[in-house]
C-alpha cells in the first residue's frame, strides 16, 4: 500500500497534532485527519490543489504550474516536491510567519502541517542535530523571486528556536542585523526587485552539538561594483548612499557634505531617488544600529560613512580635454573627496589625469608618467570609486564575521542567498558572472536530485526506470573548462596580452571565441558579443569592457596614493603589498568568481543539501497576478517536472546499513543494544516490529531505501516513544528522590498563603503536589490549543459558576503565562457536525490577573479577578496548590505577588454577552452545619452555608502521605462522569457540556481497535497495541487500587442527562419553579470499605477515609465451570478506577459483551472494564 499524506494521519490519529481554527475567540481543534488552517480553507469542501506535487495526476509542465496557480491565488505560496520546496513569490504580507506558526512547525513531520518555508528549517535543524550532519539549504530563482526573503524566513526561524544564554543571544542578534547592514551596502534598486541583492552570500551559522548557534561565517561573492559609477535605466545605486542623505543628521551631513542625491552624479544618472514602500531615511538608523550591534565604534561608523560621501564627492569630479589630455574641468570638487580619503587634493587631481608605468629599456627599468586622455581619466576616477567601495563592503563582511567568529569545529547550517539568473536588455561581464554561478547551482541540484539519484539506485541495484533530463554541465563547460578553454580562459588569455587601457581588446576576444568554442552548440556569436543557451534560457552578451571588468586592476600608483592617506582606515583598507616589476600577473575577475563558485560548490557537497526554488509570478510585482507564460518557462527550466518524475519514482531516504540499524536498534529487543548477525536480517527484524509494509522499503547492496517520508516518520515515532518511555523511568527514579524535600518546601510556602486568612478543611487530605491532574499531556484536544512553548504548570478540572449561578465543568490550565479555563463544544454546522470538541472558553494572560478573592471559611470558591475585565467565579479543590503555583509565577515572571482577600461578602462583574449580559452579582458566605457547601441563589446573590473548618492558625502536617497519584489523578478525571455519585455540595447534577459525546450526539463509547491511551501520569507508559507483538517494556507502575464493591454496567457510562441541556440554578422570576438547595445525594448504596479511597467526587476530601494502601493479598476467585470465561492475552493496567488490572494468562468471568470494545468482566471479586482485544473467549 502506498502511504498517502491523509493516509498516514488516519492510520496513526496520535500522529496528529490538531490544527486550530481561530473563530471569534473561540479556538477550534481540528481533527487532524481534517486539518484545515486559516489560510488553507478549502473553498466549497473541493480539493483545489495538491501541496506536494508528487502527487499530481498529470505531470506536465501546464499541470504544475497550474498547480502552482491554484495554490497562488488562495494565497497558499509554498508547494513540495517531496523534500524540494517550490516558494512562489506572492508580493504582499502573508499571515502566517508569526509566532503561532513557530511554534507550530518545532517537531512536526512535513506531511503533518501544510507546506511552509519553516518546515525546511526545522527538517534542516532537526537533522543537523539527529546526524550531527552539516545541513546547507540552496535558494535559487531569478532575480526578484523572492531568495532573500527566504533566506531571512530561515535565519529568524533557526535563530528563534535554538537554544539561550548571553553569548548565543549575541551571535544571534549578529546573524540577525548582519541582514540589513549588508543589504544597506550591498542591495539596490533595479528594474526587477526593489531591494535586488547586488552580491551573492553564503551564510553558516554554527551549532553546539546541543543546537545553540555559537558562531558563523559569511562568505560573499561577486559584489556588482560597477554600480557604483553607472546605473541602468529606472534603477538605484546602492541603497546607503539614499540612505546617507536622507537620514544622516545635519551636523554629519556638514561634515562630510552631503545634500540632496541630485547632486551627485553617481546618483542622478538614472534619475530614480525613492524606491515605493522604503523609508531611505529610518533605513539608516537601522544601519547605524545593525553597525553597532557588530561592534563596530562610532570613528569606524563615521569613517565608513566617510568613504560612502567621498565617493559620491569624487563621482562629481569631471574632466575637460586639451590636446588629447585630460585636466580637472573645476578644481573646486577636488577639496571635498581629497579631505574625506585623507589625500592631497593636487595628488588626487594628478592621479586621476595621469599614470605611472614601470617600462623596461635596454635592460633597464624606468618610471614613466603618462597623461591620459578624458575617458581614461574618467575609467581611472570610477575604477578607484569601485575599488574603495568594494574593499570597505570587504572589510564589512570581514566585520561581521569577527563579530561572530568561533574556533570550535562546529556542525553548521548553510543558506545560499546568491543572485537570480539575470537577463537584461544589454547583459554585461556582470551578467555573465551571474549567470555562470547560477548555471553551477542547477548543476548541483541535478547532480544531487537527479543525477546522482539515480545512479545510486543503479548501483545499489535497485529497480530503476531511468528518467531523462537535460544536465546542464556541458554550459558550466563551455564557460569554465580549462582544457579545451572555455570562455573564461579565452578572456583571461587575451586579458593577458592587452596593455592597460587597449582598445580593440573586446573584440579579439570575440574573434577567439569564435574559433575555439565557435562549434559549442550553446554558443553562438553575434556582431556585437555572443549568446549562450543557459540552462533558464539564452543570453546574449555584449562583449565591450569584457577584458577591462576581467582585469579589474586598480592601477598601482592610486593604491599607493591611498596607502599614504592620513586616515588610517583607508590606509586598512589598502594593505598590498606592491612589488615593483612583477611578472605574476594579478587573478582577474573571472578567475576569481571561478574559484570561488568551485570552492563553494565543495562546502556545499559537503552538507546535506535542501533545495527552494523560488518563482516569479510576474513582472509587476503586484499580488495575485499569474504571468502564465513566465512561470511556466521557470517550471521547465527549473526542472521541476524531471524533479517530481524521480521523486515519485524514488525513495525519500536511504541509509547504509550499519545507521540505519545503529538508528532504530531500541525498537527490539533482538537488536538492542546491538545486532550481531546479517545486517539485511537485522533490518527485516526491525521492519517487522513496526509492522512496515514490505513495499514500503528496499534493501540495496549497501544501502537501505525507504519509499515515503511517512514510512520514516513511523520509524522515528517508534524511536521516540522508546526513549520517552525510559526517560519517564529515569525520570520517575530521580523525582521520587528529590521531590520529598521539594514538597515540603511548597506545602510550607503554600500555606504561608492561607494561614491566619482562611479556614483548612476539616477533612483536608495532607497530600502532595502534583500539578496536572488531568494528564494534559496526553490530551491531543487540549495540547493543541495550547502554544508547546508555555509549559503547564497545574491543570485541575473545576466547577465555573456563571451569571445564574449555574456550575459548568472547566479544565483550568495554568502554564507559565496564561491561564486558561477549557471548556468542550458541539460543532453546530458542517461536515463535523454534531462532534464535540475542546475549545478556549476563557484565556487569560497572567500578568492581567490582579487579585483573588476567597471566603474565610474553609470552601474551595475562588474568585479570579482580571484588570480590565470581568471576574471568573471558580471552586477549585486544590486551591492552596493552585494559588501557590500562580504566585509563583507572577513573582518569577512579573516580579510581583499575588494579593489575596478574604472576605465572607463579595461583588462580582459577570462577562457582557450580548443583550442580557454584564452586571454584578453576590456571593455572601454564612455559617452552616455542613463541612461541604450549600449553595442556594436568590436574585443575583448566592449564598453560601458550610459549618467552620480547621482552625485558620493550622498547617497541614510535615510528614507527607503520598496517595497513589494516579488515583487521584483518575479520581479527578472521573469527577467529570455524571453517573457517578457526587458527594458535594450541588444543586443538580452537573452540566453536561464537559462530557464527551460521539458525532450523533450519543454518548461517547470508548474508542473501539487496539488498546486504550493511557492517561497522562507519572509511570504510565503507551502500550504497544496486541498486534505490535505484545508488551516489551513494561514500566515498574503500581497498581491502581480498585474498589471491589463497585460494580456498574456499562450503561452507567452514559450520561445522567439525557437532554444534554445544562440543568442548573435558574433564578426566580425566570419562569421555572424557584430553586431549593439539594442536600448532598445519599452515599452510595454499597459503601467502600474505610481503608478504601471511594470513587467520586468527595472520595479524597474524607477525613476518615485514610490513603489508599493495596489489599492484602487479594482472595483467589475461581470461576465456576459453565459460566463464559476470557482469558488474557496480555497483561493490562487499569488507567482508570472502573477498569481491571490483569496479568497475561489470568483468567477471568465475562459479564458482558459490548461492541465499544471494552467488555465488562469479573475478576478476583471485582467487576470493571477489559479491553476487548487483549482478552480472548475460552
Ligand atoms: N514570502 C514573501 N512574502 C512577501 N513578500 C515577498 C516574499 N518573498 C518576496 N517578497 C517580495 O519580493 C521582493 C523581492 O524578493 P527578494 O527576496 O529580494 O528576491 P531575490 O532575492 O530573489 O531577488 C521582496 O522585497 C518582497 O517585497
Ligand atoms: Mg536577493
Amino acid at each position: 500500500m502506498r502511504f498517502f499524506k491523509r493516509d498516514v494521519a488516519a492510520a496513526n490519529p496520535a500522529h496528529g497534532k490538531g490544527g486550530v481554527n481561530h473563530n471569534n475567540n473561540v479556538h477550534i481543534i481540528e481533527d487532524p485527519r481534517k486539518q484545515v488552517y486559516h489560510w488553507q480553507s478549502e473553498g466549497g469542501g473541493k480539493k483545489s490543489s495538491v501541496d506536494d506535487m508528487v502527487l499530481l495526476s498529470k505531470i506536465t509542465e501546464s499541470a504544475i504550474a497550474e498547480n502552482l496557480k491554484k495554490r497562488f491565488m488562495e494565497d497558499k505560496i509554498y508547494t513540495y516536491i517531496g523534500p524540494v520546496l517550490v516558494a512562489v513569490n506572492p508580493f504582499k504580507q502573508l499571515p502566517y510567519f508569526g509566532e503561532r506558526e513557530i511554534e507550530m512547525y518545532q517537531g512536526a513531520a512535513q506531511y503533518e502541517v501544510p507546506p511552509h518555508i519553516y518546515s525546511i528549517a526545522d527538517t534542516m535543524y532537526r537533522n543537523m542535530l539527529i546526524d550531527s550532519d552539516s545541513q546547507c539549504v540552496i535558494i535559487s530563482g531569478e532575480s526578484g523571486a523572492g531568495k532573500t526573503v527566504s533566506a531571512k524566513f530561515i535565519m529568524n526561524y533557526v535563530t528563534r528556536i535554538s537554544g539561550g544564554g548571553q553569548r548565543v543571544q549575541q551571535v544571534k542578534d549578529i546573524i540577525l542585523e548582519s541582514n540589513p547592514l549588508l543589504e544597506a551596502f550591498g542591495n539596490a534598486k533595479t528594474t526587477r526587485n526593489n531591494n535586488s541583492s547586488r552580491f551573492g552570500k553564503y551564510i553558516e551559522i554554527q551549532f553546539s552539538s546541543g543546537g545553540e548557534p555559537l558562531g558563523g561565517k559569511i562568505s560573499n561573492f561577486l559584489l556588482e561594483k560597477s554600480r557604483v559609477h553607472s546605473l541602468n535605466e529606472g534603477e538605484r545605486n546602492f541603497h546607503i548612499f539614499y540612505q546617507l542623505c536622507a537620514g544622516a543628521t545635519s551636523d554629519v551631513k556638514n561634515n562630510l557634505g552631503i545634500s540632496t542625491p541630485d547632486y551627485f552624479s553617481y546618483l542622478s544618472e538614472s534619475g530614480v531617488y525613492k524606491v515605493d514602500g522604503t523609508n531611505d531615511a529610518h533605513e539608516f538608523q537601522e544601519t547605524l544600529r545593525a553597525m553597532s550591534v557588530m561592534g563596530m565604534a562610532e570613528q569606524t561608523q563615521m569613517d565608513i560613512l566617510s568613504v560612502v560621501a567621498a565617493i559620491l564627492h569624487m563621482g562629481n569630479i569631471s574632466f575637460v580635454e586639451q590636446n588629447n589630455a585630460a585636466t580637472i574641468a573645476d578644481n573646486a570638487y577636488l577639496e571635498f573627496p581629497a579631505y574625506l580619503l585623507g589625500i592631497d587634493a593636487q595628488k588626487l587631481a594628478q592621479k586621476l589625469t595621469s599614470r605611472v608605468f614601470d617600462s623596461k629599456w635596454g635592460g633597464k627599468s624606468e618610471r614613466v608618467d603618462v597623461t591620459l586622455n578624458l575617458e581614461q581619466a574618467q575609467f581611472a576616477r570610477d575604477a578607484w570609486c569601485k575599488g574603495l567601495y568594494s574593499r570597505m563592503f570587504d572589510y564589512i563582511v570581514e566585520t561581521i564575521n569577527k563579530a561572530m567568529v568561533t574556533d570550535a569545529n562546529l556542525i553548521s547550517i548553510g543558506i545560499l542567498d546568491i543572485y537570480g539568473f539575470e537577463i537584461f536588455g544589454r547583459n554585461g561581464f556582470e551578467q555573465f558572472c551571474i549567470n555562470y554561478v547560477n548555471e553551477k547551482l542547477q548543476q548541483i541540484f541535478i547532480e544531487l536530485t537527479l543525477k546522482s539519484e539515480q545512479e545510486e539506485y543503479k548501483s545499489e541495484g535497485i529497480q530503476w526506470k531511468p528518467i531523462e533530463f537535460f544536465n546542464n554541465k556541458v554550459v558550466c563547460d563551455l564557460i569554465e573548462s580549462k582544457r579545451p578553454p572555455g570562455i573564461m580562459c579565452i578572456l583571461d588569455d587575451t586579458c593577458a596580452t592587452m596593455s592597460a587601457v587597449s582598445e580593440g581588446a573586446d573584440e579579439d576576444f570575440r574573434n577567439k571565441m569564435s574559433s575555439q568554442v565557435g562549434s559549442n552548440p550553446h554558443y553562438q556569436p553575434f556582431n556585437h558579443g555572443f549568446t549562450i543557451k543557459h540552462y533558464a534560457g539564452n543570453v546574449s552578451y555584449h562583449v565591450e569592457s569584457f577584458c577591462e571588468k576581467n582585469r579589474d586592476v586598480l592601477f598601482t600608483d592610486i593604491i599607493e596614493v591611498m596607502q599614504g592617506s592620513t586616515n588610517s582606515f583607508i590606509r586598512s583598507l589598502f594593505p598590498d603589498v606592491l612589488q615593483k616589476g612583477s611578472k605574476t600577473r594579478p587573478t582577474t575577475a573571472g578567475t576569481k568568481i571561478r574559484t570561488q563558485a568551485n570552492e563553494l560548490v565543495t562546502t556545499l557537497m559537503k552538507c546535506i543539501p535542501h533545495y527552494i526554488r523560488c518563482i516569479k509570478p510576474n513582472e509587476t510585482k503586484k499580488p495575485h497576478d499569474w504571468d502564465e507564460q513566465m512561470v511556466k518557462h521557470q517550471v521547465e527550466y527549473l526542472g521541476l517536472k524531471e524533479n517530481i518524475k524521480v521523486k515519485r519514482a524514488g525513495f525519500a531516504y536511504r541509509r547504509p546499513y550499519h545507521k540505519f540499524l545503529h538508528r532504530y536498534a531500541i525498537l527490539t529487543k533482538e537488536t538492542w543494544p546491538a545486532w550481531y548477525g546479517e545486517p539485511t536480517e537485522g533490518i527485516h527484524v526491525i521492519m517487522r516490529s513496526v509492522n512496515m509494509d514490505p513495499a514500503q522499503y528496499q534493501i540495496g547492496r549497501s544501502k537501505i531505501f525507504v519509499k515515503d517520508p511517512e514510512s520514516l516518520y513511523m520509524l522515528e515515532e517508534s524511536r521516540e516513544r522508546k526513549f520517552d518511555h525510559y526517560a519517564r523511568v529515569i525520570q520517575k527514579a530521580f523525582k521520587k528522590y528529590f521531590s520529598k524535600q521539594r514538597y515540603l518546601k511548597e506545602k510550607v510556602a503554600a500555606s504561608d498563603l492561607l494561614v491566619n486568612r482562611k479556614e483548612r478543611r476539616r477533612n483536608s487530605l495532607n497530600r502532595n503536589f502534583y500539578g496536572d491532574y488531568i494528564g494534559v499531556e496526553y490530551k491531543p484536544g487540549i495540547t493543541a490549543l495550547i502554544p508547546r512553548r508555555d509549559k503547564v504548570e497545574f491543570a485541575l478540572t473545576v466547577d465555573k459558576f456563571d451569571r445564574r449561578f449555574r456550575r459548568t465543568k472547566r479544565d483550568l490550565i495554568l502554564t507559565k503565562s496564561h491561564l486558561y479555563l477549557i471548556g468542550r463544544m458541539q460543532v453546530k454546522k458542517g461536515p463535523e457536525k454534531g462532534q464535540i470538541k475542546d475549545v478556549i472558553k476563557r484565556q487569560i494572560k497572567l500578568e492581567d490577573i490582579s487579585q483573588a478573592t476567597l471566603s474565610t471559611y474553609q470552601d474551595d470558591l475562588v474568585l479570579i479577578h482580571v484588570r480590565n475585565d470581568y471576574e471568573s467565579l471558580l471552586e477549585i479543590r486544590f486551591k492552596t496548590e493552585f494559588l501557590m503555583v500562580l504566585n509563583n509565577k507572577l513573582k518569577e515572571r512579573h516580579k510581583r505577588e499575588l494579593p489575596l482577600n478574604f472576605i465572607n461578602s463579595f461583588d462580582f462583574r459577570v462577562k457582557k454577552t450580548g443583550w442580557g449580559g454584564g452586571g454584578t452579582r453576590r456571593v455572601r458566605f454564612t455559617d452552616g452545619t455542613t463541612d461541604e457547601p450549600l449553595f442556594s441563589s436568590s436574585g443575583s446573590t448566592l449564598s453560601v452555608k458550610i459549618a467552620h473548618g480547621l482552625s485558620s492558625t493550622s498547617r497541614p502536617g510535615i510528614h507527607v502521605i503520598t496517595p497513589d497519584i494516579r488515583i487521584l489523578a483518575n479520581e479527578m478525571r472521573s469527577s467529570k462522569r455524571p453517573s457517578q455519585p457526587s458527594s458535594r455540595g450541588r444543586l443538580h447534577p452537573p452540566s453536561q457540556n464537559h462530557t464527551n459525546k460521539s458525532p450523533n450526539g450519543s454518548p461517547h463509547a470508548r474508542p473501539s481497535g487496539p488498546a486504550p491511551k493511557p492517561p497522562g501520569l507519572i509511570g504510565l507508559s503507551p502500550r504497544p497495541p496486541p498486534g505490535a507483538g505484545g508488551p516489551q517494556f513494561r514500566p515498574p507502575v503500581a497498581q491502581p487500587v480498585t474498589n471491589p464493591g463497585f460494580s456498574r454496567p456499562p450503561v452507567a457510562r452514559m450520561p445522567a442527562n439525557p437532554t444534554g441541556g445544562p440543568p442548573a440554578f435558574r433564578l426566580p422570576g425566570m419562569g421555572s419553579p424557584p430553586i431549593q438547595a439539594v442536600q448532598p445525594p445519599p452515599p452510595p448504596s454499597d459503601p467502600c470499605p474505610v481503608n478504601q479511597p471511594s470513587i467520586g467526587n468527595g472520595s479524597l476530601r474524607s477525613a476518615n477515609r485514610p490513603p489508599a494502601s493495596l489489599p492484602t493479598k487479594p482472595p483467589i476467585n475461581r470461576p465456576k465451570p459453565g459460566v463464559p470465561q476470557v482469558r488474557a492475552l496480555y497483561g493490562y493496567d487499569a488507567s482508570d478506577v472502573d477498569e481491571l488490572t490483569f496479568s497475561e494468562g489470568d483468567i477471568m468471568v465475562l459479564v458482558q459483551e459490548d461492541k465499544s470494545g471494552w467488555w465488562t468482566c469479573r475478576f478476583r471479586g471485582q467487576e470493571g472494564f477489559c479491553p476487548a482485544n487483549y482478552l480472548e473467549k475460552m
